[in-house]
């Protein structure tokens, strides 16, 4: 199947199993994982509609002393901005498609290689890593040029890891997933 068909069941897919519940168990795994505890730097991602909410993770990561990016986009370059948000929701917006960023007032991060960590989006995955997103290629751009300085991980429920995914040359895997029942490394 198509990328861009299969995004479609997904989504259906990810509302189908909508809970709050079990999606807080999936944050809570995270904010337990000590990759995420030992990481002094990280890039979150601002969740919308039925995914998994992280406004509390970028919470608990601005009040445990952690420097926080959420990302922005070039839309030249098609590169993401790892941009500072030191208060949250204060220093974000809301953009042309309704979604939360950072404020263009927030400063870009200068040495993306000091990032420990990195959240990345994703509708559905593979056991093996394996990531189907958004259809921007924003994240595979990114880890390619900066995957090797950090840690990658994503976070999904286990209705949505699949057997296999359709992939490209260009797409980059993540090193650990995070759902409601595991936490695993690749
Ligand atoms: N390293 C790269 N350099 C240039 N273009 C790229 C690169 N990686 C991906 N692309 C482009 O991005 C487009 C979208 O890729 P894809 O459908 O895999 O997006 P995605 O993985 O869903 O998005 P995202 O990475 O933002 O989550 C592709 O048409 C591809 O040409
Ligand atoms: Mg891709």
């Amino acid at each position: 199947m198509k990328k861009e068909e299969l995004r479609k069941r997904v989504l259906a897919t990810q509302r189908h199993i909508y809970s709050v519940a079990e999606n807080e168990k999936v944050a809570d795994q995270f904010i337990n994982w000590y990759g995420y505890q030992n990481a002094k730097t990280v890039m979150l991602t601002q969740s919308f509609n039925t995914e998994i909410g992280t406004s509390r993770i970028i919470n608990h990561a601005l009040e445990n002393g952690k420097t926080v990016y959420l990302p922005t986009c070039d839309i030249f370059t098609k590169e993401l901005i790892p941009t500072q948000v030191r208060a949250y929701p204060d220093d974000m917006v809301v953009n042309h498609y309704g979604i939360l960023i950072p404020k263009a007032t927030c400063p870009v991060c200068e040495h993306i290689e000091d990032i420990d960590l990195v959240l990345v989006p994703g509708m559905a995955f593979t056991e093996q890593g394996g990531r189907l997103g958004y259809g921007g290629g924003f994240y595979d751009r990114f880890l390619k040029k900066y995957g090797g300085h950090m840690i990658s991980a994503s976070l999904t429920r286990e209705a949505l890891i699949y057997e296999e995914l359709p992939t490209d040359h260009f797409d980059q895997k993540v090193d650990w997933i995070i759902t409601e029942n595991r936490v695993f490394t690749i």
